[in-house]
């Protein structure tokens, strides 16, 4: 059996989350979570959700230990973790929902620009993207604590960094997606919505 991997910071921010995700996700259809890394937060929010189902995802790095902490903590409702990059091939199939945490500024922005495409894609009209994580304010102000985390990030890798709300809003509007909303979380985090637009509004 692999080894759980494990993160003290999803154990922490589960729970807010999961409060705001209980207004916005729908009763029934299938969420995809991109990103998953460690399985924590799917196996947490899935028993919550009686009429939906899960599909976990990551880059195949991550696979083995996901696997892992689904088939020992999950439950039927969660489906087998999806080998999902978000610069490569997508789903074919749509999402009622898609819930990412703490992606955006790991990915560099090639990838972020990847996910919102994707997630425009895979979206049926109407469905929600929910984003989690630290983010740079509309006036570009942030958090002490965001900003020494940014530049840790960037330290290590000039590609990363927290995103800026408004470069995400513009993103999102050039893909399928618009902003709706966003939820102030402890920690210095937002859950940040989008909505796809619905199949009238396709190009
Ligand atoms: C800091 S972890 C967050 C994991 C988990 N969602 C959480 O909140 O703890 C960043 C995640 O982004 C994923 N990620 C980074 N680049 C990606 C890409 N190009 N495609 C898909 N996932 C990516 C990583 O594989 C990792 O699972």
């Amino acid at each position: 059996m692999h080894e759980l991997p494990f993160s003290e910071a999803c154990e922490r921010n589960r729970e807010p989350i999961l409060e705001v995700l209980e207004s916005l996700l729908p009763a029934e259809g299938c969420v995809l979570e991109i990103g998953s890394c460690t399985g924590q937060h799917v196996v947490f929010f899935a028993p919550a959700f009686p009429g939906l189902s899960w599909q976990p995802s990551d880059r195949p790095e991550y696979l083995p230990g996901l696997k892992a902490r689904v088939s020992l903590q999950g439950t039927t409702a969660i489906l087998p973790p999806l080998e999902l990059d978000v610069l490569k091939t997508w789903p074919s199939r749509r999402y009622d929902a898609v819930y990412s945490a703490n992606t955006a500024h790991i990915m560099g922005w090639p990838a972020v620009e990847a996910m919102f495409s994707g997630v425009g894609k895979v979206l049926r009209a109407g469905g929600v993207f929910c984003l989690y994580g630290p983010f740079r304010n509309r006036d570009g102000s942030m958090s002490e604590s965001n900003k020494r985390f940014d530049r840790s990030l960037r330290e290590r890798d000039p590609s990363m960094g927290i995103r800026d709300l408004v470069s995400l809003e513009k993103l999102a509007a050039s893909t399928q997606l618009s902003f709706i909303a966003r939820n102030l979380l402890p920690a210095n985090n937002q859950l940040l919505v989008f909505e796809r637009l619905s199949e009238s509004q396709d190009d």
